[in-house]
């Protein structure tokens, strides 16, 4: 069910009180011609998609369940630099809300683009692009981040891995002014960096980047391989270590796991 639509702040928001997964809804709007930073807002998701097929859960009104479209000119190389300038943003941003109520929130970025708060993620990015023949076409970015969700909230299995935005910092917060910080801090920067000065990009993501020089698994299918993190590279595919060679490995290939010590 469709609430409206509006052109505030030129974004042209597209909200509804539930849909199968937001990505998929902007994802008929783009191939409808939508312009470039068009959203689609969902109070609540049905089919809410997470990295590798898994679940997302959205329960209705406890987060920010959108997604955003772009339609860059620059080089299909830059893409993933993009990933992680969302993740950047949502990194700062947060950080920005919990100190205008004089809370401090750390936050750090496993690689791709999870943001995390302590060794909990509070937000996960879902980038899906579409080619035509080599051209890029357009990218959308999915954003799941908890907001007002208690503890017990969450359901047992994330209970101990998952956090939002109410538990880090005492409160409650209007999901369309969350959001609304977000875009437009993202769509700064995004002018302001692309195409010329991703080098940016990069020296953020590294300061926030998690388990750097730590040994993490790497899945594959059903192949796991034991690998040390050792940096980004010029594109933001990550540096590992395996068998005394280094390795570069992109999103799609692998999942990186980190090694829990309990
Ligand atoms: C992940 O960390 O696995 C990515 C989660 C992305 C979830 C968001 S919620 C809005 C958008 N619509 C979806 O179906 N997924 C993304």
């Amino acid at each position: 069910m469709k609430y409206g639509t509006s052109t505030a702040g030129s974004f042209n928001y597209h909200y509804f009180k539930a849909v199968g997964s937001t990505n998929d809804t902007l994802a008929e709007l783009a191939r409808n011609n939508a312009p470039e930073w068009t959203v689609v807002l969902a109070d609540h998701q049905t089919n809410g998609r997470g990295r590798y097929r898994r679940n997302w859960d959205s329960p209705a009104g406890l987060g920010m369940w959108a997604s955003l479209l772009l339609r860059p000119a620059f080089d299909s190389r830059l893409l993933n630099l993009v990933n992680l300038l969302v993740a950047n943003t949502m990194a700062t941003v947060l950080e920005q809300l919990a100190a205008s109520v004089q809370q401090q929130m750390d936050t750090g970025l496993k690689w791709p683009n999870d943001v995390w708060v302590g060794d909990k993620k509070i937000c996960g990015i879902l980038p899906e692009s579409s080619f035509s023949g080599q051209k890029l076409q357009y990218i959308i970015v999915g954003v799941g981040l908890n907001i007002n969700q208690s503890i017990s909230e969450f359901s047992e299995d994330l209970q101990p891995i998952a956090t939002s935005l109410k538990i880090e910092t005492g409160r409650e917060w209007p999901v369309k002014l969350v959001m609304t910080r977000f875009l437009e801090t993202f769509r700064q920067q995004y002018s302001e960096l692309f195409p010329n000065q991703t080098g940016k990009i990069l020296d953020d993501y590294r300061k926030k980047m998690l388990f750097k020089n730590e040994t993490v698994n790497l899945l594959l299918n059903d192949q796991t391989i034991s690998a040390v993190i050792r940096d980004i590279d010029d594109d933001g595919f990550l540096e590992v270590e395996h068998g005394g060679q280094t390795k570069v490995i992109n999103s799609g290939e692998f999942r990186v796991q980190p090694v829990r010590v309990n």
